[in-house]
């Protein structure tokens, strides 16, 4: 008789490389122990189970909240955590990624890894026989698309697993790929609308479809606002210019955007009173930052550039949900592929 292991099994010792390597139900058994795990931090009823265990974080570009939901996730779960960054470290000056985490592998249980190619992780991830967790490639998102998923199945009336959403923006980094292809897999109605140029590239939109197939997810790419807006729950965004970009392309990238900003008009053309604004921060809603303040002189688009500072400020916005679901979500990742 085959024997089927059981979910827990199923997750232990995996890698977190993105949403594809997992099924729907994988995923959201995921999701459903971070609102466990959630509601147990919060009544003070939450137990350790990485006690003893150490996990390496390396950083080669800068974070806040998956910095930060790793580390605190560790240490409410009594693990420990080294963070790595490429001033402090050998990374990529003087040793690679891969080697470094042949390293690491031999010291820590669990290695998370947030770099620019994909390439880069999955080879980490071959040559280490620890958990590899994906923190942002320029591909993939895959643990921002747990945090997004429960925040939505909060933000649900009926608590629907597959919830309809639009995002708006550059969909051709990690945020526009990951959001396409998790709400293929999860079943959503998930449109991307933005410039054809800035759409997820052949191979994600392949993927999406494929997996759409088996989830009965419909899947919208468009131009057009009203197509892409049209009743959904949830409209996402992201930034318009990735980490890794030059700034040279904000000038041309401002003009091609921002006819999808997500602004009092877009949300109203949902037709929907109760859509709510989501994005993984962080946001340029306003001049208050460096690049927003030079971007608006550059191009003179000022309260916002991706939202409105108004939509941003809105009782519409979830935002800061979703960024405290990171930590629930990230702890569920590492209880699941780690506790003993
Ligand atoms: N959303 C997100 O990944 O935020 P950080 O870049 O601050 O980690
Ligand atoms: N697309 C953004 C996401 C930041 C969390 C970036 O890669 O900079």
């Amino acid at each position: 008789m085959e024997v089927v292991p059981s979910m827990p099994d199923v997750l232990e010792n995996r890698d977190f490389l993105k949403e594809i390597d997992f099924t729907r139900d994988e995923l959201q058994h995921l999701i459903d122990l971070a609102a466990e795990l959630k509601a147990a931090k919060r009544s003070g009823t939450e137990e350790q189970q990485l006690s003893g265990r150490s996990i390496a974080l390396i950083f080669e570009k800068s974070s806040t909240r998956t910095r930060c939901a790793f580390e605190v996730a560790a240490y409410d779960q009594g693990a420990h955590v080294t963070y790595l960054d490429p001033t402090s470290s050998q990374i990529g000056h003087k040793e690679s990624a891969a080697d470094t985490a042949r390293v690491l592998a031999r010291m820590f249980d669990a290695i998370e890894f947030r770099g620019k190619a994909q390439a880069t992780i999955e080879e980490l991830a071959s040559g280490a026989d620890v958990p590899v967790y994906n923190g942002l490639t320029d591909e993939w998102h895959p643990t921002q698309m747990l945090a997004d998923f429960l925040t939505m199945q909060e933000h649900t009336a009926s608590h629907a697993a597959a919830p309809s959403y639009c995002f708006l923006g550059d969909g051709r980094f990690n945020m526009g790929r990951s959001l396409l292809v998790m709400g293929a897999i999860m079943g959503s109605d998930v449109r991307i609308c933005a410039p054809q140029s800035l759409w997820p590239d052949a191979e994600a939109q392949a993927i999406a479809r494929e997996r759409a197939e088996e989830s009965g997810a419909v899947i919208t790419l468009t131009e057009d606002l009203d197509e892409g807006l049209r009743g959904v729950d949830f409209v996402h965004t992201d930034v318009w210019v990735s980490m890794g970009e030059p700034t040279e392309v904000w000038e041309s990238r401002v003009r091609e955007l921002m006819p999808y900003q997500v602004n009092a008009a877009a949300l109203a053309r949902t037709g929907n009173s109760a859509t709510k604004f989501m994005h993984c921060l962080p946001a340029y809603h306003d001049e208050s930052t460096l690049v927003g303040r030079d971007v608006a002189a550059l191009t003179g688009v000022t309260g916002g550039l991706e939202v409105t500072d108004e939509v941003f400020k809105s009782s519409a916005t979830i935002a800061f949900d979703q960024a405290e679901n990171r930590l629930h979500t990230i702890k569920a990742l590492m209880v699941a592929t780690l506790a003993r």
